[in-house]
């Protein structure tokens, strides 16, 4: 099954960026960790990573026609005021699992909602990188993945 695996605006910087918040492991040891991940339960996994809404959109509609099978998308802060990517999601009919590295609502309040949330399977926050972990095996469940 072909998994894609979204990453919004700044998550290139992780590393780099709030590393209280985020941790300290970087964007490639993370792209890393989830492909290897992914080989050992049988997925193949392709990732893509933009700090732009309409590119995001674009990958999201690209997802349509090469018939993914599911994504998980951490939107980054479109997550609470991106109506467009909530509408792109919505519009491809691709099983879709939100991710979150920090857990969401227990920080400040504007992170508190999520508009993208409501049109995915589910959201997973709080288990830094494992959160896409968790969001893999979400998806294989969804998708009988042996
Ligand atoms: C984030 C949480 C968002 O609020 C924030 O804007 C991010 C990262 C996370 O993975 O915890 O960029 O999506």
């Amino acid at each position: 099954k072909k998994i894609l695996v979204i990453h919004g605006p700044n998550l290139n910087f992780l590393g780099i960026r709030e590393k209280g918040v985020y941790g300290e492991m970087s964007f490639n040891e993370l792209n890393d960790y989830l492909l290897k991940t992914a080989e050992e339960m049988g997925i193949s996994l392709e990732i893509f990573q933009s700090n732009c809404e309409g590119d995001l959109i674009d990958r999201l509609q690209q997802a349509y026609y090469d018939e993914v099978d599911g994504i998980i998308i951490n939107p980054g802060a479109y997550t609470h005021y991106s109506y467009a990517l909530r509408d792109a999601i919505a519009s491809i009919n691709i099983p879709t699992v939100e991710v979150h590295l920090s857990n969401i609502h227990k920080r400040e309040e504007f992170r508190h909602t999520s508009v993208t949330a409501p049109v995915c399977i589910g959201q997973i926050a709080g288990f830094g990188a494992y959160s896409y972990i968790l969001g893999m095996q979400a998806l294989s469940k969804k998708l009988n993945i042996k």
